[in-house]
């Protein structure tokens, strides 16, 4: 017998997107299954622009067990869930879902996913650090209550729409959870002067290679200056490498939000330093 029949026994999980045939997810999930001993099967799933929750909805029929979702259904993804845990409520988007017998749950793994690569691939530890957040689109809104959630001390967000970031952080202020933590809105020529010991670019300008028009003082010495696209250098790392800053791109956190969803389908949490090395060596 062919492995496609040997296949639907196994436990089945897609990445859904559009476009989808760069995603590395089911090189990622297949290598976790493959540590940890876990027999399932990992594919990638094109759905049409304006055919997400048919998707979805069909992959459940057949007997998925839970789908990734990326780039551009993660809100979708969030009002297709009717139960939601506290992170993805909190980030307003999903990029997993768990199907079970009581219906579809959705979580959120990508703010785990950049802390953990901080914190422990990276050995930088958040507390006390002086964040700076660009962007205020779905990825920033994403990461923001789990960096928050590591006790810097203090969190600007910084986005070309001003006003975008004001209302990040009045949302921030409202819930108060954050209240000991100093969070605050600036315009990029007003961060002239201000110095972080982290910078994230949360913006989508990596895709179009776009430069952002920072002051070049906002990196402290040592700064980390983090990208969360991968793949290629963005106009953001180079600017960043320029002036002294230490930088990475989004590949740890990749890797980090694939081994929290496969945790969170699966119930072990997979080693994620030989993966992420793979993809390194596959991409030179
Ligand atoms: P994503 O889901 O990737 O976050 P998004 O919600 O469309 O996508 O948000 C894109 C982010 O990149 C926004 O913060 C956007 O700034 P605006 O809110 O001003 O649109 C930012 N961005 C995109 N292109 C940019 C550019 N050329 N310069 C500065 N910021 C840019």
């Amino acid at each position: 017998m062919n492995n496609q029949n040997d296949n639907m026994d196994l436990d089945r999980y897609a990445v859904v997107g559009n476009p989808i045939a760069h995603s590395k997810s089911p090189m990622i999930h297949q290598a976790f299954a493959k540590n940890t001993r876990q027999d399932l099967v990992y594919e990638r799933v094109l759905a049409p622009l304006d055919g997400f929750v048919e998707t979805v909805q069909a992959l459940r029929i057949q007997g998925f067990k839970g789908v990734n979702v990326t780039v551009p259904f993660k809100l979708e993804a969030f009002q297709l869930a009717n139960q939601l845990t506290e992170r993805a409520h909190d980030a307003g988007a999903v990029n997993t879902l768990i199907f079970n017998d009581e219906g579809v749950i959705g979580d959120n793994t990508d703010g785990t996913g950049i802390v953990r690569d901080i914190e422990q691939n990276l050995c930088i530890p958040l507390a006390g650090k002086r964040i700076l957040l660009i962007g205020a689109g779905g990825a920033a809104e994403g990461v923001l209550h789990p960096l928050l959630a590591c006790s810097p001390a203090l969190l600007v967000i910084t986005n070309r729409t001003l006003d975008k970031a004001i209302s990040m952080v009045k949302k921030v202020e409202e819930q108060g959870e954050y209240r000991y933590i100093s969070v605050n809105a600036y315009a990029f020529d007003d961060l002239r002067g201000q110095a972080f010991d982290v910078v994230i670019n949360a913006t989508s300008t990596g895709l179009t290679d776009s430069s952002l028009p920072l002051p070049a003082t906002i990196f402290s010495p040592q700064a980390l200056a983090y990208d969360m696209m991968y793949g290629r250098e963005t106009p953001f790392m180079a600017f960043a490498r320029s002036h002294g800053a230490n930088v990475a791109d989004g590949l740890g956190m990749l890797v980090e939000q694939a081994a929290e969803a496969f945790y969170v389908w699966r119930g072990v949490r997979p080693e994620t330093q030989d993966v992420m090395q793979q993809i390194r060596n596959l991409s030179q």
